[in-house]
């Protein structure tokens, strides 16, 4: 066993750094040969509650972990690494919309993009922190401005597309395995556009399986749409256990190239598919291609007029969002 990644977690202290650390450590992203080097970020503050979940991880006795570095130092969390999630920063609470967090979170994905453009020569980046479409705006233009590809950046919607396959399942009756090519267009937000015209579910469009027009473009959008808020509600707290496991499932995408008969959800910079504006992070059916560096759109799908009312109108929350940030941007 030589093999070894090195993975960063920001914010590793928090709810969603708790549910994620012991499944990388675990070996069930990576595989059984491959051992996982953990770089923590927290801010000065924290650091004694990561203390805490390193001891945890120690008593795990996980064989694949390697060394675990924490650390309030940004550029020495993403020393070297292979892989990013950008986790660290507020969430939201009770009525309010992730953008609401855009001012306070925004400004740390300036200087984490910057480290990371210096500090991680051959990085992927997953930026799980809300508003996570314009977090990755900022980080993948400051780490551009340094000469790192953007589409070695991704914002995470796999969350809202489990969402998605999960309602349809329960809709339809069958296991979540039958539900794919589950599409998240747009930002990761209550505009998405969770898309069932081009969903199948046991290789047949789900219209056909689910004879409920009314509820596949009213029930169904706004469910996944809320389903962050509904969660908050409930918990009092947003999603982590869910959040992790989105977070662990894109990863797990990018690794090995997606099969035919599916694709996979997350936000990216726009290449100008779809009619969005390149540039903007925009959430796009993707699938992972071996030989090319970045997951690529799946290009062609049909949309009904009705979803392309709902892309454009998501797009125009990126816009509005992109602008409330531009002085993040210069
Ligand atoms: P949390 O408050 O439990 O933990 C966040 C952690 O980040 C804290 O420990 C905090 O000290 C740390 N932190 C804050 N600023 C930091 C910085 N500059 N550098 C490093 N660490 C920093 O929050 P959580 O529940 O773990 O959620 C984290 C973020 O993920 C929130 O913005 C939340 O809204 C978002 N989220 C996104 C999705 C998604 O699908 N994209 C899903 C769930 C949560
Ligand atoms: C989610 O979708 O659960 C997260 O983005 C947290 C939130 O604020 O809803």
């Amino acid at each position: 066993m030589s093999a070894c990644v090195k993975v960063a977690v920001t914010g590793a202290a928090g709810q969603i750094g708790y549910a994620l650390l012991p499944r990388l450590a675990s070996g069930e992203v990576f595989g059984p040969d491959v051992r996982v080097s953990l770089h923590l970020l927290e801010i000065t503050p924290a650091l004694k509650a990561l203390d805490g979940v390193i001891m945890e991880l120690q008593d795990c006795a996980f064989p694949l972990l390697d060394e675990v570095v924490a650390t309030d130092q940004v550029e020495r969390a993403f020393d070297g690494v292979n892989w990013a999630l950008l986790v660290g920063s507020k969430p939201r609470g009770k009525g309010m919309e992730r953008k609401d967090l855009i001012r306070d979170n925004g400004p740390i994905f300036i200087g984490q993009g910057r480290a990371l453009a210096r500090a991680a020569a051959d990085v992927r980046v997953l930026v799980v922190g809300n508003p996570a479409n314009t977090n990755c705006l900022i980080a993948l233009h400051h780490a551009g401005q340094a000469g790192v590809p953007g589409d070695r950046f991704a914002a995470m919607t796999r969350l809202d597309e489990n969402r998605a396959k999960a309602a349809l399942a329960a809709k339809a009756g069958v296991q979540v395995g039958q539900v794919k090519r589950t599409t998240i267009w747009g930002n990761h937000s209550a505009t998405q556009h969770p898309d069932a015209e081009n969903a199948r579910i046991d290789g047949r469009p789900a219209a056909a399986v689910i004879a409920d027009p009314e509820w596949l473009r009213g029930e169904f959008v706004q469910a996944v749409q809320q389903r962050g808020a509904a969660v908050i509600a409930a918990r009092g707290l947003s999603s982590a256990a869910s959040a992790a496991n989105a977070a662990l499932d894109h990863v797990r995408s990018l690794l090995r190239p997606t099969p035919a008969d599916d694709w996979f959800s997350a936000g990216v910079a726009s290449n100008g598919s779809y009619g969005v504006d390149p540039g903007v992070v925009f959430s796009y059916p993707l699938r992972t291609v071996a030989g090319q560096a970045g997951p690529q759109v799946v290009d062609g799908l049909e949309l009904s007029d009705w979803a392309r009312a709902r892309l454009a109108a998501t797009l125009a929350e990126l816009q509005e969002e992109r602008a409330v940030v531009a002085d993040l941007l210069d």
